[in-house]
């Protein structure tokens, strides 16, 4: 396997399904050792810059403490306190940081952004989640998925909702990377580009996993393994589109009807955060206005036995950790 040391981590497009299973692989081994206590400070005296256009609890907090627990320092740049963009160049901005930091993180908006701050940083960058894609999500996706049936080959993966935005478009990627074959059940409008389905279907084919759009739920949910879901409506998108949304994706809700049609040891998984019930600002506006008091996923099924919604946000501290420290280097299996 090809170093990952000086590499960036913009999408899973660029590495291997090998390249994968190690990163998920090292995740495993830094839960492990964490768990028992071990130590893990093998970054010390490096540090990373977290830059976020977007806002955050989860991936923010794994790189914080990620880095922390490998030894190293950290700036958190908010959607207002940087120059970035408005004042300064992603160009400028990254030979910048590039000189200061041993890797960036961005979270944000176009994926060209990314791209452009790996280009000229001179140091790894990681995408912290852009329009187009989240990978270090699917880290996480990956090792919770491992860790609940032990191997990938010959599941039955299942995303439904908008499938053409971050979510949709990463696992699709990641599923046809490990031979998991994948199911987008939504309504049409909401199925993935065409061009990326067709990359995907070359992945599957290496790898013997299918891809599958379908609007019928009936028979696209059955006997799967895995049901995710993610918000209909994602950051940086205007309030103004949750109307269409509601009417379009509702028949895509992942309710218990939807679990009682998969295999008996499904799991329910979503990124969050997640709208089942009016705990939020949002689902209590959206409540008012359109009267669903849940949205992409019922309460029922969140909090149902099948629903492994934590698991996988407790492995996005293990799996950033591991993508940190691959490309840092420092340690390896
Ligand atoms: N899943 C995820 O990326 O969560 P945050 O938006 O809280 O980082
Ligand atoms: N699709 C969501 C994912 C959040 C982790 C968004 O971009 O807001």
């Amino acid at each position: 396997m090809k170093s990952l040391v000086g590499r960036s981590f913009l999408t899973l497009k660029d590495f291997t399904p090998e390249e994968i299973m190690y990163l998920v692989d090292l995740a495993a081994d830094l839960k492990d050792k964490k768990k028992k206590g071990i130590p893990m400070e093998y970054c010390k005296g490096k540090n990373v810059a977290l830059i976020f256009e977007k806002t955050s609890t989860r991936t923010r907090c794994s790189f914080e403490v990620a880095a922390h627990d490998l030894g190293m320092g950290s700036t958190y740049l908010d959607p207002k306190a940087s120059q970035i963009g408005k004042k300064e160049s992603i160009e400028d901005t990254a030979r910048v940081l590039g000189r200061m930091y041993e890797g960036i993180e961005y979270r944000g908006y176009g994926q060209e952004i990314v791209e452009e701050l790996a280009k000229y940083a001179g140091v790894p960058v990681w995408n912290g989640l852009t329009n187009e894609y989240h990978p270090t999500q699917m880290i996480a996706d990956l090792l919770t998925i491992k860790e609940k049936f032990g191997s990938f080959k010959g599941l039955k993966f299942v995303y439904m909702g908008d499938a053409r935005y971050n979510m949709g478009n990463s696992l699709m990627v990641a599923c046809s990377k490990m031979g998991i074959d994948f199911v987008a059940c939504t309504s049409k409008k909401y199925f993935p580009e065409e061009e990326l389905v067709n990359q995907c279907k070359e992945y599957a084919k290496a790898t013997g996993s299918t891809i599958t759009l379908s609007d019928d739920v009936a028979t696209a949910t059955k006997d799967a393994d895995i049901i995710y879901t993610d918000v209909w409506v994602s950051m940086g998108e205007p309030d103004e589109v949750w109307a269409e949304r509601i009417k379009e994706l509702l028949p895509y809700q992942v309710n218990k009807k939807v679990m009682d049609n998969t295999s008996k040891k499904s799991v329910f998984m979503h990124c969050l955060p997640a709208y089942h019930d009016l705990k939020t600002q949002v689902g209590q506006e959206v409540y008012e206005k359109f009267g669903l008091s849940e949205l992409e996923v019922t309460d029922e099924v969140f909090e149902s036995e099948k629903s492994v919604v934590f698991d996988e946000a407790e492995n996005r501290m293990h799996s950033i950790k591991a993508i940190m420290l691959a490309t840092l280097g420092g340690y390896s299996l």
